[in-house]
């Protein structure tokens, strides 16, 4: 699986999709820039998030409020307070670590060896194999569970009480080393604030300390109502907003999975009180089959539903996806209760209700938010379309069998060979195809290795024009998954190319 993850990150900057920010400095940790492929298979994924959510439902509007908010938003939203990791460092490696990673890390590795015992007795027993009987009953591994789940409780505990000194306690009982060092020279564990903090204004007294926002979310909240009232928007309805986020993560790894500036794709559902678990089964269903309508495999998402909770939240579930460093978060679907508007109202002063005309009363109003990483998106789609297939002859090809709908480029126009006319006639099939779609054009190299250089872009059909084509009209266009070539009429690809890859 390591394995395969860099061969995910190589491919990635390879083929123009991500590069490291400022590389030719030696870059800057969890921060990436996305090339001329990236940069559309973002926008892509976002386009199918935005008509999903905004186009798709007549109650749900769009907003693009500003990354600087005022400073109060944070005290009220809670973040000030409570949007904390607890760090700790090691005193010989002077390495920072956050404390809950560094326990996490440490279950994982008896997990792992769990998984290892399994394996090998897989092997040894064959068919008579049973998990769920070697698991009970196996010394070793019922040892290493009971291990585990204590780990959990005690991590939840500390994590719940907020208690740093028990977070301490847990590392030192485990015996956890620094990752690099092995020491256990540990200091004691502190709260570290994740918001960018920086400045509004020039001179050093006029200046107003701001944060950079760490989710778009409170951008909706303060908005609640200018779009209510202009909109003239009923309750249920609800926010949507894609937009830059920042978070000075200590833990910033697993390449666009955790970085400090990243993108959320945010959705506040605005609700009666008492309806809200109503609507969050709703949501979650919904953001589920979202997910699967993209066609990666159900195998790959799964529920996770919190029992430790926001201090914002009444209930919380993680869509989670199976990256190739194992199941992860992917989406967060949360009833926030009225927590955030109650508190903007008091914070503000200005009162941020809704007048229920069926019910005739004013009331604050209860939120449903979905909640998904743009970047996670964009590694969950590329690292699960990324395949190396052998194919019939014995050969191997590299393919990304990116959703078609969301591919950076869905055709290339491919002139057999550079003369007798052929290249002016794909292009002219370029002209007419690129009002319509990301098409490209592509006259360099055997068309062998042109088709294997598309495969590997993931662009979903290379259309090749021939010497048929100057006499009857016809081209061939080749399939990226199937590889099968047909031979259709030029007037027939907008609709061929529609099919496959319109939302
Ligand atoms: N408004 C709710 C909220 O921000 P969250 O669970 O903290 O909730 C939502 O974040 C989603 O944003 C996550 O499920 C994840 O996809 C994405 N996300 C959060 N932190 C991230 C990071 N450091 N890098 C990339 N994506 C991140």
């Amino acid at each position: 699986q390591e394995d395969k993850f860099k061969k995910v990150i190589a491919h990635a900057k390879e083929y123009g999709y991500i590069f490291g920010s400022s590389e030719i400095y030696d870059g800057l940790s969890a921060v990436y820039d996305y090339g001329q492929n990236g940069v559309e298979l973002k926008k892509n994924i976002r386009e199918y998030w935005w008509k999903s959510m905004v186009n798709m439902h007549q109650n749900i509007v769009g907003l693009d409020s500003a990354i600087f908010m005022h400073p109060t938003t944070w005290k009220a939203s809670g973040h000030v307070d409570a949007f904390n990791d607890p760090l700790i460092d090691n005193k010989d490696s002077k390495k920072r670590y956050r404390a809950d990673v560094l326990v996490e890390d440490f279950r994982e590795k008896i997990n792992q060896k769990i998984e290892k015992d399994i394996t090998k007795a897989k092997k040894r027993f064959g068919d008579a194999f049973n998990e769920d009987e070697f698991r009970s009953t196996n010394a070793n591994v019922v040892r290493r569970q009971k291990e585990i789940d204590r780990i959990t409780v005690e991590l939840t505990r500390v994590q719940e009480e907020n208690d740093l000194a028990g977070f301490k306690q847990l590392i030192e009982d485990l015996g956890i080393g620094c990752p690099e060092t092995g020491s256990k020279n540990w200091t004691d564990v502190r709260q570290f604030n994740l918001m960018f903090g920086t400045k509004l204004g020039a001179s050093a007294d006029s200046a107003m300390d701001l944060y950079l926002r760490p989710e778009t979310a409170q951008g909706i909240f303060v908005n609640f109502l200018n779009v209510q009232k202009t909109g003239r928007m009923k309750i249920p309805f609800g926010i949507a907003q894609t937009g830059k986020a920042f978070r000075n993560e200590i833990v910033a790894r697993q390449f666009i999975f955790r970085m400090r500036e990243f993108e959320q794709m945010e959705m506040q559902f605005f609700v009666r009180p008492g309806e809200e678990m109503k609507w969050y089964d709703y949501w979650k269903e919904t953001r589920l089959n979202w997910h699967l309508s993209l066609g990666l495999g159900k195998e790959k998402y799964r529920f996770h539903d919190h029992d430790k909770l926001a201090h914002y939240a009444n209930a919380a579930a993680d869509i989670e996806f199976d990256f190739p460093f194992g199941f992860k978060e992917l989406e967060g679907i949360h009833s926030r209760t009225d927590f955030d508007l109650k508190a903007h109202e008091e914070y503000s002063g200005k009162k941020l209700q809704f007048f229920d005309p069926e019910l005739k009363e004013s009331y604050v109003p209860y939120v449903v938010e979905t909640s998904v990483g743009l970047d996670r998106m964009f590694l969950a789609v590329f690292s699960s379309a990324l395949q190396e297939e052998v194919l019939e002859d014995g050969s191997s090809r590299v393919v990304l069998k990116l959703p078609a709908v969301v591919a950076p480029i869905k055709a290339a126009i491919l002139p057999l060979v550079k003369k007798d006319g052929l290249p002016e006639v794909a292009q002219q099939i370029v002209d007419d195809l690129k009002w319509k779609f990301n098409v490209i054009y592509d006259e360099k190299d055997a068309i062998g290795r042109r088709y294997r250089r598309q495969d590997a872009n993931g662009t979903p059909f290379c259309i090749t024009v021939d010497h048929d084509t100057l006499n009857d009209q016809t081209v061939t266009i080749r399939d990226r998954d199937t590889m099968e070539q047909k031979r259709v009429p030029i007037a027939e690809l907008k609709s061929l190319i529609s099919e496959k890859t319109d939302a």
